[in-house]
């Protein structure tokens, strides 16, 4: 692909997420937010490493092209509790890495409310996330990448985080 078509596919996808992710307000749930998740991966949408193929995508550009449509990295979140808070989140409940990724592999493999990591809000504020049906490798490797961004400045907040 030209690096014309590059740009334009970019700048493109980047006007359909934005249209899509302005109809949610941060703090509630929507059901416009699904449509604006499929418009934004029904066209196609370029994230980072758009060319490459998943399998050789570092966790970081698994989590642009897989997880940054609900996760945020920081408040104000968009559908899901931004990343940061995640990360503050798995450290104080599983305290060491092996043990928040198995946890995070397994959700989302399977989301059930029995076995979030989470206090009941998150789930009553944002639904349940959908089941993430993507390799285990792949799995392992954004939670890794999510653990990792754990940062001890960021102070959690209750309510609209
Ligand atoms: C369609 C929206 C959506 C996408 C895409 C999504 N999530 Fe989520 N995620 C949520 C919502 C909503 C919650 C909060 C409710 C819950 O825990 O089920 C959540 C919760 C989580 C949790 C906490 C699970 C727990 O213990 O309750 C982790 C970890 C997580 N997401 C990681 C990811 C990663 C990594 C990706 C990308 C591979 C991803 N999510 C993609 C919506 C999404």
């Amino acid at each position: 692909m030209n690096t014309k078509r590059n740009v334009l596919y970019k700048t493109l996808g980047m006007v359909l997420l934005t249209a899509g992710l302005s109809a949610l307000s941060a703090c509630e749930k929507s059901d416009t937010r699904s449509a604006g998740i499929m418009s934004a991966q029904s066209m196609g949408v370029a994230f980072a490493g758009e060319n490459k193929s998943d399998a050789v995508l570092s966790g970081e550009e698994l989590y642009t092209r897989h997880c940054q449509v609900c996760h945020s990295m920081r408040p104000p979140a968009k559908s899901a509790p931004p990343i940061l808070g995640l990360a503050s989140r798995f450290r104080t409940v599983y305290g060491n890495k092996d043990d928040a990724v198995a946890a995070m592999v397994s959700f989302m493999k399977a989301p059930d409310a029995a076995n979030t990591s989470l206090g009941p809000q998150a789930i009553e504020r944002f639904g349940l996330m959908p089941a993430m049906s993507m390799p285990e490798d792949e799995l392992e490797k954004v939670s890794g990448w999510l653990w990792d961004q754990y940062d001890p400045d960021f102070k959690p907040r209750g309510g609209c985080r």
